[in-house]
């Protein structure tokens, strides 16, 4: 119950905002964190490129995407096959995952864990800090995995058009995600990419006026080549030109991020139906049925290009009463009109 008066309101989510990003600041990462992953990419593809000549090793995920923290993992794809399908070498993902993972054993210094065996086969890669290399290392690598660099340039694209607001929100939601014990699908919660879609949809088909368009909807302003239309059965078509619409959209919305995260907080303890809705980005209005999808998870989140794929589907009844547990106690502290300082509700929550 917002209790505040309209002025008093504004002056919470103007200093809420001007907290939110001095607590974000020092958790970003620095340029020489930057390098040194870049660094070990390199590293790492030039062995690639010996197991399979030609092959590039992408980042993807929070490396790629803009919404990275310090110390992120890194997400890395080996492309080993051709732009035309054709693979270069005639292994599988679990061989690639075996022959690499013996290489990167002998000729480096990384703890390497291959994982030939998992529905997506990956090798793990990590490296304890060390006075000379401050940064842990730790990194995936999965093979062919085009999709996931695709929905990365997708949430890369967004990250581009309101940059301050967008990035702000969802760098946040990570943080408090992770500090609340709610960011580990492997345990019954939601992902980072969830949350960002979460995010996403937030902004794009809940607020009104919307904050961001929906990139996906948007049409193309040019000729189009059939791969940037479909990728394994896929419709991955987003509007990427980012110069152009840094140019032409402007949002009407004009709430800043701390009203953001206030309203975000309390439409998914209060609004959201969980027991109905899935979250479908690319759709209008940003919903479908559950019954339309025949999809029965507690929480349903479309991916953006793999309309088969529930990001969500990790997410159990208990994780999710956990979740939702969190949103309301996250309402609930950032409208507390009694507390004197705002950066002392943002320790409170995360
Ligand atoms: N991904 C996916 N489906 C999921 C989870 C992840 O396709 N259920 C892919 C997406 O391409 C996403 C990437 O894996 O961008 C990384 O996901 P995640 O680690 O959750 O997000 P990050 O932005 O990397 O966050 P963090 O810094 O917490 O690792
Ligand atoms: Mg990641």
């Amino acid at each position: 119950q917002n209790t505040m008066t309209p002025a008093a309101y504004e002056r919470h989510t103007a200093e809420l905002t001007n907290c939110i990003i001095a607590f974000l600041s020092p958790i970003l990462p620095t340029e020489e964190e930057y390098r040194i992953k870049e660094a070990t990419r390199r590293q790492l593809e030039r062995l690639a490129s010996k197991v399979s000549p030609g092959a590039k090793l992408l980042a993807f995920g929070s490396m790629a995407n803009g919404f990275a923290l310090r110390n992120s993992d890194m997400d890395l794809c080996c492309l080993t096959s051709k732009k035309d399908g054709k693979p270069a070498t005639q292994h599988t993902a679990s061989e690639l995952v075996e022959i690499l993972s013996q290489l990167i054993r002998e000729e480096t210094d990384f703890n390497v864990m291959p994982l030939p065996r998992a529905r997506i086969p990956i090798i793990k890669i990590s490296r304890a800090p060390t006075p000379e290399l401050p940064y842990e290392i730790a990194c995936d690598i999965g093979f062919e995995n085009r999709l996931a660099l695709e929905n990365t340039r997708l949430l890369l694209s967004y990250a581009m058009v309101d940059p301050p607001r967008l990035r702000t929100l969802v760098l946040f939601l990570k943080v408090w995600s992770k500090r609340r014990k709610l960011n580990s699908p492997y345990t019954g919660t939601l992902s980072s990419y969830g949350y960002t879609l979460l995010a996403l949809y937030f902004l794009t088909h809940v607020k009104r006026p919307a904050v961001l368009p929906n990139l996906q909807r948007v049409p193309p302003t040019r000729q189009l080549k059939p791969e940037e239309l479909e990728l394994d059965g896929h419709n991955i078509y987003f509007y990427d030109d980012v110069a152009t619409l840094r140019k032409e959209w402007t949002s009407q919305n004009t709430e800043n991020v701390g009203e953001l995260l206030i309203e975000f907080f309390r439409y998914f303890s209060k609004e959201f139906s969980y027991a109905k809705d899935v979250i479908s980005l690319r759709t209008e209005g940003g919903l479908l049925s559950k019954d339309s999808k025949s999809w029965n998870s507690e929480l349903c989140i479309e991916d953006p290009f793999q309309m088969g794929y529930n990001v969500s589907r990790t997410v159990t009844k208990d994780g999710l009463y956990t979740i939702r547990g969190e949103f309301m106690r996250a309402s609930r502290i950032l409208m507390n009109p009694k507390s004197q300082r705002v950066s002392a509700l943002i320790a409170e929550l995360c």
